[in-house]
């Protein structure tokens, strides 16, 4: 069975509703694994190896992130720095080369509604475009860039917009398996 890594990095996880509601979706998947980065890393010392091996036995990987000041959390730059560059820098053919084509899915949740994320809304672009610097990213390490999957509005969504939410993203991850999609 193709098995599906996500990546959660939520600075403050215990007072998630969004992102909790995605990870419980998700975690009922047999098929997908989350790990709860910032818990395993909190005072930000991430174990490379370890991440390296996680992200090679996947099969597909999503970063789940809240989206902070238009862009990730800095543990998930910091995640980047370490893993990314010891893997598509230093062991480029060993490691990087390994991940080819496995697809990439970003997960975020924003707090502002969709149409202020447009040209003529409060936040000038589409969140699409605020996320092209992980799209560079996927290309660069050869991954499969997945169309993202966004929540907007998130800190004020009702239980069971929350509720649908996760099932709509549990869906999204059951069609990831192998392509972007
Ligand atoms: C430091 C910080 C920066 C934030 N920046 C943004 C932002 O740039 N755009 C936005 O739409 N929401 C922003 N938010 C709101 C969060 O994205 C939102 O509260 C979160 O996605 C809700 O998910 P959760 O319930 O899992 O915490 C920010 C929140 C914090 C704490």
């Amino acid at each position: 069975m193709s098995q599906t890594l996500i990546l959660l990095f939520h600075p403050d996880f215990s007072r998630s509703r969004a992102n909790r509601a995605l990870a419980d979706a998700a975690r009922a998947r047999s098929d997908t694994e989350i790990v709860d980065v910032q818990a395993l890393y909190p005072d930000g010392l991430i174990d490379i190896d370890c991440e390296v091996a996680r992200l090679l036995k996947a099969d597909s990987i999503v970063f789940q992130f809240p989206l902070q000041w238009y862009s990730t959390p800095p543990l998930l730059k910091a995640w980047q720095d370490a893993v990314l560059t010891r893997m598509f820098y230093i062991a480029a053919e060993t490691e990087g080369a390994k991940l080819a084509s496995k697809p990439l899915l970003v997960a975020v949740t924003a707090g502002n509604v969709q149409h202020a994320y447009a040209a003529d809304g409060a936040n000038l672009f589409p969140l699409r475009d605020l996320l092209r610097p992980l799209q560079a990213t996927a290309n660069r390490c050869g991954l499969a860039w997945a169309e993202p999957f966004l929540i907007y509005n998130a800190h004020k969504a009702d239980d069971e917009t929350l509720q649908a939410a996760g099932e709509h993203y549990a869906n999204r991850l059951g069609r990831l398996g192998g392509q972007a999609s």
